[in-house]
C-alpha cells in the first residue's frame, strides 16, 4: 500500500535509497526514480512493466542543471526552453556520458523535462540527482492525472504518492528534437504545434504520428487502453453498429440523444485546454463503469485538440 502526501522530506529518503516515487506534474503523474542510479532506473522499467527499447524522460529543476547531462547548446532549443520551459515540453538532446545507456535505452540522445509543478519543483531542487520519470501507469494503460489514479494501478508497488492535486494540463508533453532543418515533434501533447511555431518564428519540419511499428521510440498506436473497447468516429453512425449492447460514450461538447449507459462530457464550453485536462480521467471512469464499448469522437483539430484526437486514436486501437 502506498502511502499518499505532500512530505518532500519523504521522497527525498526514498529516492536518495534507489527506491520510486511517484510524482506530480503539471501533465500527468510520474514513476520517479534517480536517474543515475541503474538500480533504480531498472525499477522503473519493472514497476511499469516497460519494455527497455522505450526510453525513459529525465526530469531536472532548470534547463542549467539539464546542462551537466545533455548538450542543450542548440539555438532552438535555448528558444523554446527560454519560452516553454518550466512546462510541459521535452528536448531530446546529445546525452553526456553521465547518463546511462538504460535511461536512453542504447540512443545516444536524452529526454530532458523541466516541469513546472510546485511540489516537483522543490523536490528537484532540492535533489542531489535528476530524476528519471515515465508516466506513473502500467505500460499500455492510460495515464494518471491524480494521485488516486496512481494509486488504483501501482499502489501496490509503490511506498510514497507524493499528491500534488490533479495535474493542471493533462497530456504528457509535447516531445520536440533539433535537427539541421529544424524541429521535429516526436509526440504531440501539452504544447500545441501552434505555440512551438510561434516561440521559433518558423513551422516545425514534421510531426510524427502514432503507428504499430514505429520507426522512433515513443510511438506505439497501442496505448492509453482504458480496459473497455474505444471506437472512435462519428457517435450517432456508430451507435447503429452497436445497438444491444451497454454503450458508454465521450464527447467533446455535447451527445445526441440516444441511450448510453454512461457519459463523459469534456467541456461543455467547448475550451480544448479544459477538455484536455478532463480526457484521461474521462476515459478511466468510462473504462470502469463495466460497458460493453465506449464511443468517443474527435475534437476540433487544433490547437491542444490535435493531442487529444491522437490520445483518442492510440486509445482506440
Ligand atoms: O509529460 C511527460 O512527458 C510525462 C511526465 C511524467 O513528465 N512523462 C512521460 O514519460 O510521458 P513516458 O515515459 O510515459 O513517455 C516518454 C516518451 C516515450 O514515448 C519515449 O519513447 C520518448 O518519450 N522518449 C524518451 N527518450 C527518448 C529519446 N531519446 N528519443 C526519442 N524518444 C524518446
Ligand atoms: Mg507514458
Amino acid at each position: 500500500m502506498s502511502i499518499i502526501s505532500n512530505d518532500i522530506e519523504h521522497a527525498i529518503e526514498l529516492l536518495t535509497r534507489d527506491e520510486l516515487v511517484a510524482i506530480p506534474t503539471e501533465t500527468v503523474y510520474g514513476l520517479a526514480g534517480n536517474a543515475l542510479s541503474t538500480n533504480a532506473v531498472v525499477k522503473i522499467f519493472q514497476t511499469k512493466n516497460r519494455p527497455s527499447f522505450d526510453p525513459l524522460i529525465v526530469h531536472t529543476s532548470s534547463l542549467a542543471e539539464a546542462s551537466k547531462f545533455a548538450d542543450v547548446s542548440s539555438a532552438r532549443i535555448q528558444k523554446l526552453a527560454n519560452a516553454l520551459s518550466p512546462g510541459p515540453i521535452t528536448f531530446i538532446l546529445p546525452k553526456k556520458n553521465n547518463i546511462s545507456d538504460l535511461v536512453t535505452s542504447g540512443h545516444d540522445t536524452v529526454g530532458i523535462r523541466i516541469p513546472n509543478h510546485p511540489l516537483t519543483f522543490e523536490l528537484l531542487s532540492k535533489l542531489p540527482f535528476p530524476v528519471a520519470a515515465p508516466s506513473a501507469n502500467p505500460f499500455g494503460f492510460t495515464s494518471p492525472t491524480t494521485a488516486n489514479h496512481v494509486n488504483d494501478q501501482l499502489g501496490e508497488k509503490l511506498s510514497l504518492i507524493l499528491d500534488g492535486g490533479p495535474s493542471s494540463v493533462g497530456l504528457e508533453s509535447t516531445i520536440v528534437k533539433d535537427t539541421k532543418k529544424g524541429i521535429l515533434v516526436l509526440r504531440l501533447g501539452g504544447i500545441s504545434i501552434e505555440t512551438v511555431e510561434e516561440v521559433l518564428g518558423e513551422k516545425v519540419v514534421s510531426v510524427k504520428t502514432s503507428s504499430s511499428n514505429p520507426t522512433a521510440p515513443g510511438m506505439l498506436s497501442s496505448h492509453y487502453n482504458p480496459g473497455t473497447p474505444v471506437l472512435l468516429g462519428n457517435i450517432e453512425e456508430n451507435y447503429k453498429f452497436h445497438k444491444g449492447k451497454r454503450i458508454a460514450a465521450i464527447a467533446f461538447q455535447q451527445l445526441p440523444s440516444l441511450h448510453f449507459t454512461s457519459v463523459e462530457i469534456l467541456s461543455p464550453n467547448g475550451n480544448l485546454n479544459e477538455a484536455a485536462s478532463n480526457l484521461f480521467k474521462a476515459l478511466r471512469n468510462l473504462g470502469k463503469t463495466g460497458a460493453d464499448i465506449i464511443l468517443a469522437e474527435p475534437v476540433p483539430d487544433k490547437g491542444l485538440g490535435k493531442a487529444i484526437n491522437d490520445r483518442l486514436q492510440r486509445a482506440s486501437v
